[in-house]
């Protein structure tokens, strides 16, 4: 069974200028000492999505169900939640003063949350366990660290600091929200690598989300690639690097840098995400997907299976069997647009195609 199982998950924000639909029914499990990585573009609802879990949507309207370790937490009180929060599930976000605070010392918020958790534990036991875990996430004198607060730590250093926090109370699984988005590259390699390290030492499930498909590729072991608040594709990491098949996926692919020389050939996906108050008719991606066809107009893809693999699924009406990046699949693709794209389609196709992105301009 899985440790989480999410199922249908729904969540709107009525606001004055209409409903944001920031997640419209995502279903994904992951089991016990798992990774997952989450990928979209900002805007897609990734955070939306696993803040929800953890009952930290306020003033959103929730419909689904989310079953961790046999408990739904969709529903669950807060106080039940709160119990959950940390001790079961951890959050490590991408900037770590949201969770570290200014005024307080590194080492007495550790401990504190240590202890507020397990009162049985001494105030010396907890100091004890905070030296090791910052030992373990590589803060070099952890007894001397203890004592500074969070500005006297550097960007790696904080987000060390959240980590050694997120595995306190050894938790059944990690959420980690662009853990490295505020780093530098290098920074970030290192920190991903301690991620990855602890993860596997210690058994936790992990879910990764981020904006670039670049960071997953060491870390995941599956991914689910979100637009417009819904799954776009998901499978395996290798699946999904060998064999996309939604146009998104291949989008986000090419528009990874794989070395600075390489990043004036990279191809942007052209345009910007929908509006979730006012999402485009059928497939969210068609005012940008250069595989457009009529259908995509008028009808929603749902999410179906790939040929050739059980686990791989994408929201896309291209044929089952387009997937991959070889010639064949290319010209499959290219027959089934050719035959599919008779009317209004044609409009759109020609609009992205003289879009000034279009152009070789590179995504940030
Ligand atoms: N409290 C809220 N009220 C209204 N809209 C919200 C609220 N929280 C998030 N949103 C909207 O939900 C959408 C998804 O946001 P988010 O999950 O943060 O995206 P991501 O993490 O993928 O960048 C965005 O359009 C965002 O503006
Ligand atoms: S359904 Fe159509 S518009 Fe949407 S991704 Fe597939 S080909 Fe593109
Ligand atoms: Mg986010």
């Amino acid at each position: 069974m899985s440790l989480l199982e999410v199922t249908d998950l729904r969540v709107s924000f009525p606001t004055s200028d209409g409903v944001v639909q920031a997640v419209r029914g995502v279903s994904f499990g992951i089991d016990a000492g798992q990774t997952l990585g989450i990928v979209g573009e900002s805007g897609s609802g990734k955070t939306v999505l696993t803040q929800t879990l953890l009952g930290l949507t306020a003033g959103g309207q929730v419909s689904g169900q989310a079953v961790f370790d046999g408990i739904n937490l969709i529903g669950l009180s807060h106080e039940a939640l709160r119990k959950i929060r940390g001790a079961q599930i951890a959050v490590i976000f991408q900037d770590p003063l949201t969770s570290l605070h200014p005024l307080y010392r590194v080492g007495w918020q550790i401990t504190e949350m240590i202890r507020a958790h397990d009162q049985s534990v001494s105030k010396a036991q907890a100091e004890e366990r905070a030296v090791a875990l910052l030992h373990r996430v590589g803060i070099p004198q952890p007894r001397h660290r203890l004592r500074d607060y969070p500005h006297q730590f550097s960007g790696g250093m904080r987000q060390r600091a959240m980590i050694a926090m997120a595995l306190s109370l050894e938790p059944k699984l990690i959420i980690a929200d662009e853990p490295t988005t505020a780093l530098d590259a290098t920074v970030q390699a290192q920190i991903l690598d301690l991620l990855l390290r602890l993860q596997r030492d210690s058994g936790t499930a992990l879910i990764l989300i981020t904006h670039d498909l670049g960071v997953v590729a060491d870390i995941a072991v599956a991914v689910m690639v979100m637009y417009a608040g819904k799954t776009a594709e998901m499978a395996s990491k290798h699946a999904i690097f060998y064999r996309p098949h939604h146009p998104y996926t291949k989008g986000l692919l090419e528009s990874i840098p794989r070395s600075s020389a390489a990043r004036d050939r990279l191809r942007p996906i052209t345009g910007q995400p929908p509006s979730l108050i006012r999402l485009p008719a059928g497939c969210p991606f068609h005012p940008r997907c250069t595989y457009v066809m009529d259908r995509c107009l008028s009808e929603e893809p749902p999410l179906r299976a790939v040929a050739g693999d059980g686990d791989h699924r994408s929201s896309c009406w291209l044929p089952t069997s387009a997937a991959g990046v070889s010639d064949e699949a290319e010209e499959l693709r290219r027959q089934t647009v050719a035959a599919g794209r008779t009317g209004a389609a044609a409009a759109v196709a020609e609009a992205i195609a003289e879009s000034p992105e279009a152009e070789g301009s590179v995504i940030a």
